[in-house]
């Protein structure tokens, strides 16, 4: 945990961007899955951990802005909590962590909440992501669980924002830890990926790596030599020379903070010439976003940038053709690239995805496109130092997609499908980093993960 000073200086920020009444941010309770004892891993919600620091479940808070005061909800343990579960911090201790002297039994949440709305105080809380917290907060207040929505205040989103989007040198050290642990994770991967190997083999081999460096990983990994399947987290191919292996993973650190890399490698070490030629397409986009990445630049135009690299490359191959900026205006590489070039990452590896994507990657100045592809661009607007955000372009040949937009002629002066049938056994490429935007531009996070083609060749030993 970070000092108690940072934890109340946090919330000293966020009460003086409220006007008024009661913030009320629950964690995150245990959560089943086969049975009631069967509980997955626990992980505490984001922005608790943000204002409040502790990691074990069923506590709540409330920040009164109108008093000044926070307060800190959970129950001491007792004798049967500590044979099973060890000694464990009063819960006096557990607020003396976080610099918070208002502790109390869950069972006063209830009164305390009740009692502010019964003298007139708003209550906000955070949109809800799991259905016990909705039951929660329904039961608290003593409404029906369709109204806990109504709740949702736009003010404490916007707070929210504002503090967690901005990251401070504690946290960067902490993002750079867990960017060290995906540098372990995908190196072994990139040695493991030789003919004949199962892709759960090394799936589970840098699953272990992660936890053993200090988390689990940041969301389930991604490892395939079917990239073209963006989020593909079926492990049972047999590797295969010819084939191309994504993988997109990260580890948490114990404080919850993110890393989320991808790389993607031949089969057997060595690229051939068609690869290699993609390769260096999609490794082009990613460089030449991180050298334009700087504070005030808008990363939707970071977005277009790596979309215009992307066209650009696949017509020097025939691949694509026509006028570069139209395609891209148009949204032709979206054939390509269907994804977005990347989104925030700190406590979340979408960072802060919870309190609703748009709220978080768009603002006043800039709204969401509805145009496939750039739809699922998650961060849009401008870019703020202190940002730490991914930069992940990508390629994919994408067979049934090819034949939907054929069969519709889609684009066909910018697409050269003829050429494009060869492609469809190639599967995909993604390249991804993390970056921290500074004062006049932006620097990669942690040790540098092998990338280039020779670098890559290298530490696959071939
Ligand atoms: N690394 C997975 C994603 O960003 O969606
Ligand atoms: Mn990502």
């Amino acid at each position: 945990m970070f000092s108690p000073e940072v934890y109340i200086n946090r919330r000293n920020s966020l009460k003086q961007k409220i006007s008024n009444g009661l913030l009320f941010l629950p964690g995150n309770l245990e959560a089943s899955f086969n049975y009631p004892a069967n509980t997955y891993h626990f992980r505490q919600d984001s922005t608790f951990l943000y204002f409040f620091g502790l990691n074990q479940p069923d506590l709540a808070a409330v920040i009164d802005v109108d008093s000044g005061k926070d307060y800190l909800f959970g129950n001491d343990v007792d004798m049967d909590d500590i044979i099973w579960m060890g000694p464990q911090p009063s819960m006096k201790d557990r607020g003396a962590k976080v610099g918070l002297e208002n502790t109390a039994p869950l069972a006063k949440l209830s009164e305390i909440l009740l009692g502010a709305i019964n003298k007139g105080q708003k209550i906000h809380i955070l949109p809800t992501y799991r259905g016990d917290t909705v039951i929660q907060i329904a039961n608290l207040l003593n409404i029906n669980h369709n109204k806990v929505a109504d709740l949702v205040s736009d003010e404490l989103i916007k707070a929210v924002v504002l503090l967690r989007e901005i990251k401070d040198e504690y946290e960067i050290a902490e993002i750079e830890k867990a960017v060290g642990v995906a540098y372990e994770m995908h190196t072994t991967a990139m040695k493991m990926a030789m003919p004949g190997t199962i892709e759960q083999e090394i799936a589970g081999k840098i699953e272990g790596i992660s936890m053993s460096g200090g988390g689990p990983v940041s969301f389930p990994i991604i490892l395939s030599v079917h990239g073209e399947t963006l989020h593909n987290h079926h492990h049972n191919n047999v590797l295969e020379i010819g084939q191309m292996m994504v993988t997109d993973s990260g580890s948490e650190t114990l404080m919850g903070y993110a890393s989320d890399i991808t790389r993607t490698v031949p089969v057997g070490g060595k690229f051939n010439k068609r690869q290699k030629e993609i390769y260096e397409i999609v490794l082009k986009a990613n460089t030449e976003v991180i050298e334009n990445c700087k504070p005030g630049v808008l990363y939707r135009d970071m977005h277009f940038l790596a979309a215009k690299t992307i066209v650009a490359g696949l017509k020097k191959l025939g691949l694509m053709k026509g006028n570069i900026d139209d395609a891209v205006a148009q949204g032709a590489h979206a054939l390509f690239m269907p994804h977005g070039l990347g989104h925030q990452m700190g406590l979340d590896v979408h960072d802060m995805e919870g309190l609703g994507e748009d709220n978080v990657g768009y603002d006043d100045e800039i709204k969401r496109s509805n145009q496939f592809g750039l739809a699922f661009l998650r961060l849009g607007k401008k870019l703020k130092k202190g940002f730490v955000i991914t930069d992940e372009p990508g390629i994919y040949f994408i067979p049934a997609l090819i034949d939907l937009w054929k069969s519709e002629n889609k684009f066909t002066e910018f697409i050269n499908y003829d050429k494009l049938e060869s492609y469809k056994d190639f599967g995909g490429i993604r390249i991804e980093d993390d970056l921290l935007i500074t004062d006049t531009g932006c620097r990669v996070l942690g040790k540098p993960i092998p990338k280039t083609i020779a670098e890559i060749e290298n530490t696959m030993g071939q």
